[in-house]
């Protein structure tokens, strides 16, 4: 998804990443133990390799499409199979060789991985009688090493069709459920086990101490992956690549970018030059809460190029209304005013981009794919500047983790939390022609809406909330004068993926002060909504 949304702001960006060379940094050069989450096309694959990484234990995902051989070059601590929509035992479901299974190396399937483990290595898997989803009572063995400090009847979340009818040789049933009799089995000699259920949701309650348990007692991974242990790695590495040479950065204020030039900035300080362009489309004071991080005063070194092009973006987006029209308007402005920035900087050596993990598996999961590492083309990378190399700090991270990331090099919390922030910015919060007018009253009322937000404590609990300028106008009144003003419509969405987004629960009392204090301090409004749509048939923003 967020490539997707990269691609929507770069539209027209030229993809040319054959003949470049990316630098995957984030520990490549430190050998660390890592756990392996092998995919088979389930819906939790990144959340699997989450809590992995909760645990304190590294861990990347790869297609089931990969070659055995480069799983043992890897040579990973562990190995976990995830879900998957298939029944295994159908021809040309995806499936794994069975030498998998005899590395040596601790194996745990979760549901359809699970299933697959038994099948491949001689057991029965078929349609079951009853069909188990959601929360479901599971007892288990509290003997087996995967449910060490579990409660021997503990709620798990299922879903599944198939079950495991009889178990491969060697297995022992650990786990079982009113319906399913297999819900977890173990081959304790060879440190294989198979789970029915999926402990990477939260709604298996004690999920996460059974993945604890496969990694850190099983697996025996010794819990080294930290996020200040990762900075220290990192800044080294990137002084070693860098050398003498210069780095550019297009940084945009939001989390990622921000993470990547502080990173940036510890390691080579002042070779690294970031351009952030102001498009006079960002949220309230956001241009100069930038500045006042990376900028002469900030506390990081580098040199900081902001430029202000509010008056030559307003201009290019005079009557336009098309949403889409906007965007490619404000992409292709954005790209002229990195390249003229660009032009005076000469050649640089290093382009950095702040790509993160989930970008990268998004983009190089499904399709032929067979290894998401080979997968480059994250993000599109510009040709318009005249770079030899990549650099791309933050790609092994996940969003949680380029977070604490942040913290630890000091950046400050309101940056690190920054709600998501479309690349167009305020320009498709205004449905219809933007106006440097239209701008200030939905800064204003965003403003007043996110500080009501944070004094209600919801701001780390919403996905993404903010106030959208509508092009209606109608009659009100207020005093004793008629008024015919624009509407403003309050959005906030819970989300796990943004594919999909159901409207927040925002108490009413919450609503009516953000209500009550637009009206009164935003002229201009008369009105104020909010948006009950889910996504779909609704889309997050309004354009
Ligand atoms: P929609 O509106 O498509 O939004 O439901 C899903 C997520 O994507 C963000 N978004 C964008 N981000 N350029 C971006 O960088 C865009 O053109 C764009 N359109 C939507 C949106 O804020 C939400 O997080």
């Amino acid at each position: 998804m967020i490539v997707l949304i990269r691609a929507a702001f770069f539209v027209i960006l030229r993809v040319a990443f054959l003949g470049y060379i990316i630098i995957i940094l984030g520990g490549e050069k430190v050998n660390r133990e890592k756990v392996i989450v092998i995919d088979f096309g389930g819906q939790y694959n990144q959340l699997v390799a989450r809590r992995v990484r909760e645990c304190n234990v590294y861990c990347e995902i790869y297609s089931y499409k990969t070659d055995l051989s480069l799983i043992k070059e890897m040579n990973p601590k562990g190995i976990i199979l995830t879900g998957g929509p298939n029944s295994c035992y159908e021809t040309g479901a995806p499936t794994y060789t069975k030498e998998l299974f005899e590395l040596g190396i601790p194996v745990l399937g979760l549901c359809y991985g699970a299933q697959l483990m038994m099948f491949v290595l001689g057991g029965k898997v078929t349609k079951a009688a009853v069909q188990e989803y959601g929360k479901t009572e599971v007892k288990v063995e509290p003997s087996s090493p995967l449910f060490t400090g579990v409660a021997p009847t503990t709620i798990c979340w299922m879903s599944h069709s198939d079950y495991i009818l009889e178990m491969a040789l060697g297995f022992d049933v650990v786990a079982h459920t009113a319906d399913c009799p297999v819900a977890a089995a173990q081959n304790k000699e060879k440190n294989l086990y198979a789970i029915q259920f999926h402990p990477e949701v939260l709604h298996t309650q004690e999920g996460s101490k059974m993945l604890f348990n496969f990694v850190r007692n099983i697996c025996g991974c010794e819990g080294s992956w930290k996020m200040d242990a990762f900075v220290e790695n990192t800044i080294d590495e990137i002084r070693d690549k860098v050398g003498d040479k210069k780095v550019l950065l297009a940084l945009s204020g939001g989390v990622d970018s921000s993470v990547a030039a502080g990173l940036l900035s510890r390691a080579v300080g002042k070779q690294l030059t970031c351009v952030f362009v102001d498009h006079g489309l960002l949220r309230k004071n956001e241009g100069d809460e930038v500045e006042s991080v990376f900028g002469a005063n900030g506390s990081f070194e580098l040199n900081f190029i902001r430029v202000n092009a509010q008056e030559r973006y307003y201009k290019k987006l005079e009557s336009v209304v098309e949403p889409e029209q906007k965007r490619k308007i404000i992409g292709e402005e954005f790209i002229r005013v990195f390249e003229e920035e660009a032009k005076k900087i000469g050649v640089v050596d290093f382009l950095a981009q702040g790509t993160i993990y989930p970008d990268v598996v998004e983009s190089g999961l499904g399709g032929e794919s067979a290894v998401i590492k080979s997968h480059h083309n994250v993000g599109g990378l510009p040709d318009f500047v005249d770079f030899k190399e990549i650099i791309e700090p933050l790609r092994i991270l996940f969003k949680d983790e380029v977070r604490k990331v942040g913290l630890e090099l000091g950046i400050p919390e309101n940056l690190v939390y920054r709600q998501p922030f479309p690349g167009p910015g305020l320009g498709i919060r205004i449905i219809g022609e933007v106006t440097a007018e239209k701008v200030h009253i939905v800064q204003e009322a965003d403003a007043i809406y996110r500080e009501e937000i944070a004094k209600a404590g919801l701001d780390r609990s919403i996905g993404q909330y903010f106030a959208a300028l509508t092009n209606m106008r109608s009659v009100g009144v207020m005093g004793d004068e008629r008024t015919y003003d624009y509407a403003v419509a309050l959005r906030a969405v819970n989300t796990v993926d943004f594919m999909t987004a159901e409207s927040a629960d925002i108490p009413f009392e919450v609503l009516q002060i953000v209500m009550s204090r637009i009206i009164n301090e935003v002229r201009g409004v008369n009105r104020v909504f909010y948006d009950l749509t889910s996504k779909p048939p609704g889309t997050i923003e309004f354009e």
